[in-house]
């Protein structure tokens, strides 16, 4: 016994000791590395080719795990997460990464997963029992239960008493690189109330859809609900964080908010054909038909206008933030833009009002036909190559085509032999040829 004791103080306890203090050594190292862009920029390259396929783009997750949420569960200090990727898990279909990579590569690709951290960390709750639905005196002496969160998500499902306040509070990580607010979806008429570092935030959105403007990067984030007279199936809440328009679902806040932020990997990807979707598209206007080529080349024709609204590379669609959405959530293309409204590829008219007909398929391609200013048009697109794309159209009628195209860098216009520049807003005229075909052809430059 008395060797034993001996054994741990003088020799296992250093030990110990030592390998917790260059852990936690390491942990402070990762963290600076995750606030220098230099670092998380090489970072990201590498997760974007390595990663990203399994965990997305968006470390949102697909087959690998959600890498920014909080949640861990193969251990949450910076150098367990470094660890976990030089061995990865075989088993579980990732493989371990130390042989592919130095260390400086592994830690810079650790630092750009810390960095795009988002949600609660270190999530408390306090429960107090009140005396009625109108009381609103919160004192210590009614405090009946605290708790922590680990999963960094406010569970309004703990209170079991029926007149109550609880309070929620936590480090937050909102993204650093845009404006995100708390969102209380179908929210009327509780007693939310949010505090960044202290401070109470102005409820800001309509009556049924309160929204609270959160800082960027990390804070202190409190939130607090009494019940009152809500009644009890109104009294799970569902905070999500959102963009400034509501568009986009970002990440959830409280229990019942989680499934509806993940339940949008519901991708449309045109493998072996041509697909057609009249879904709402983020950053199109709506009455967008989108159609996209297995060469990975996607672009939206509006049937108001007549014009191409949007060209984008690569995977088609997500369709899951307007399935899980009630249908009112826009989709988000998967690929990149290359353009998208307002440029536009459009006639350049006065009158603005062209009358959409209809599209038919040829060989599963839509064909879109219109009417604009007497003449009769068809537009439709053929890919010849990943990065190279026909616009097609064919005009009878007495007036001349005239188009304005969509001034972008990434992107070149030629009409036949001839390179089109597109900087004039007048638009560019274009004669047809003997069948009444116009066709101008753009090339994708790589990035
Ligand atoms: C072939 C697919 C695949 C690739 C590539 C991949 N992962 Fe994974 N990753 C997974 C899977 C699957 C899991 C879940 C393991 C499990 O079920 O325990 C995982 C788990 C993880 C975890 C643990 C998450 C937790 O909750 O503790 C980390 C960290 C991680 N991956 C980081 C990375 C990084 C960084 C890269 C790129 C260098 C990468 N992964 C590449 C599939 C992959």
């Amino acid at each position: 016994m008395k060797r034993l004791t001996f054994l741990f103080v003088f020799i296992l306890f250093p030990m110990a000791f030592a390998a917790t203090a260059n852990a936690n050594d390491l942990d402070e190292t990762l963290r600076v590395k995750s606030q220098n862009p230099q670092v998380t920029e090489q970072g990201q390259k590498l997760f974007e080719q390595i990663c990203a396929s399994c965990h997305a783009k968006d470390l949102s997750g697909a087959t690998g795990f959600n890498l920014k949420d909080g949640e861990w569960v193969h251990g949450s200090a910076p150098s367990q997460i470094l660890n976990n990727v030089k061995t990865g898990f075989l088993n579980a279909g990732m493989p371990g990464f130390k042989a592919v990579f130095n260390e400086t590569e592994l830690e810079a690709i650790v630092a750009y997963v810390l960095s795009k951290r988002e949600g609660w960390g270190d999530l408390s709750y306090k429960l107090y029992q009140l005396n009625g639905a109108d009381d609103t005196q919160v004192t210590e002496d009614k405090l009946i239960k605290t708790g922590e969160l680990p999963k960094g998500l406010a569970d309004f499902s703990i209170p079991e008493v029926k007149h109550y306040f609880i309070e929620f509070e936590g480090d937050f990580y909102a993204p650093k690189d845009k404006d995100t607010q708390v969102w209380l979806q179908w929210g009327f008429p509780h007693e939310l109330n949010v505090f960044v570092n202290g401070e109470h935030v102005e409820k800001g959105g309509t009556a049924w859809f309160p929204t609270w403007r959160l800082q960027r990067g990390k804070q202190r984030l409190k939130v607090t609900y009494r019940s009152g007279t809500s009644k009890l199936n109104q009294r799970n809440l569902i905070l999500i964080g959102t963009n400034l328009d509501l568009t986009v679902k970002l990440f959830p806040l409280s229990t019942k908010a989680k499934g509806i932020v993940e339940e949008k990997k519901y991708e449309i990807k045109a493998a072996g054909e041509i697909l057609v979707q009249r879904k709402r598209i983020l950053d199109l206007p709506p009455s967008t038909v989108s159609i996209g080529f297995p060469s990975k080349l996607n672009y939206g024709f509006n049937t108001k206008s007549c014009s191409v609204v949007g060209l984008w590379q690569g995977e088609m669609l997500n369709i899951g933030p307007n399935i899980a959405g009630r249908g009112e959530d826009p989709s988000l293309p998967l690929g990149e833009w290359v353009f998208h409204a307002p440029k536009q590829l459009k006639h350049a008219t006065e009158s603005a009002a062209c009358r959409y007909k209809r599209y038919r398929l040829e060989e599963g391609n839509p064909v879109f036909s219109y009417e604009l200013e007497q003449n009769q048009y068809t537009l439709t697109a053929i890919p010849r190559s990943s990065n190279t794309l026909d616009f097609v159209y064919t005009v009878i009628g007495p007036q001349p085509v005239k188009l304005v195209l969509p001034d972008m860098p990434q992107v070149r216009w030629r009409h036949g032999d001839k390179q089109l520049s597109p900087l004039d807003p007048q638009g560019t005229v274009l004669k047809p040829n003997k069948d009444g075909r116009v066709v101008i052809t753009a090339t994708l430059q790589q990035p």
